[in-house]
């Protein structure tokens, strides 16, 4: 009898713990996006560099992968905002002390606000310029109905560029939480990101 509630009670006890690693982590659509996203972002940031120091022959083809690029970000971003609002997402961990909290509010919330931000000054600029965006050969993303400016084309691809290099300070930060917490607080706290591993709530 004792036996049979000491099993009761270790698979309780699993179930529990199964209960609050799926509570601490992100959906796997969640993760899908950020992953994506991720990744996207920071090629594309490789490919403006690679662009900039380019002879002007090659620069053109290079700047057009950048855009078609930002423009998947810009729909990977919506699907994710969208995922966002209809699922909401774990609360942060509970361990987290109240700097922990604000910083990474803050972060995230930027993060979200250039992922829209660059894409779409960037195809504000290109209608500016009057030009479409090609997007890998395959169709061209559509002209926003906006009048022939290329001064402010010029103007607003400025402000892509500084914003562009925030967004890549923005990731060192996020980066060096990631690594706090893993080698620090050794929490767990990326793998609320992944499918995998164990995660201190
Ligand atoms: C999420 C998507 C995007 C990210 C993360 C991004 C990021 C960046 C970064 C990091 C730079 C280099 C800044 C520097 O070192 O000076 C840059 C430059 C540039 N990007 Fe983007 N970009 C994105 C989308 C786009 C789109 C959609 C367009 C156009 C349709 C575009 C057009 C440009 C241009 C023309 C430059 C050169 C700007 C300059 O410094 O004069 N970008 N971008
Ligand atoms: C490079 C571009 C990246 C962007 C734009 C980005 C963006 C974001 C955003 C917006 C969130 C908040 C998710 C939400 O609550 O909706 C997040 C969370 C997270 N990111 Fe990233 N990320 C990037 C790269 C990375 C990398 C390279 C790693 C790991 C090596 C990482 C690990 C994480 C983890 C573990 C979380 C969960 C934080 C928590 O809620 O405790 N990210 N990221």
């Amino acid at each position: 009898m004792l036996t049979l509630r000491r099993i009761i009670n270790c698979a309780n006890l699993a179930f529990m713990d199964t209960q609050a690693s799926t509570r601490a982590r992100y959906s796997r659509i969640a993760m899908l996006l950020h992953w994506l996203i991720a990744i996207s972002v920071i090629v594309n940031w490789r490919i403006a560099e690679a662009g900039e120091h380019a002879a002007k022959a090659e620069k053109e083809a290079i700047m057009a992968n950048h855009f078609a690029l930002g423009m998947v970000v810009l729909i990977l971003t919506v699907l994710r905002i969208a995922w966002r609002l209809g699922n909401k997402p774990p609360p942060l961990a509970m361990h987290l002390k109240a700097w922990e909290v604000a910083l990474a509010r803050v972060t995230h919330s930027l993060f979200y606000i250039l992922l829209i931000a660059l894409p779409l000054l960037g195809w504000v600029a290109m209608s500016s310029y009057g030009q479409a965006i090609d997007m890998f050969g395959l169709f061209d993303w559509p002209v926003l109905p906006v009048a022939k400016d290329v001064d402010l084309a010029g103007t607003i691809f400025d402000v892509h560029g500084v914003l562009g290099s925030a967004m890549i300070l923005l990731i060192g930060l996020h980066l060096l939480g990631v690594i706090k917490h893993l080698f620090i607080d050794r929490d767990g706290n990326l793998f609320r990101m992944l499918p995998f591993g164990k995660v201190k709530s």
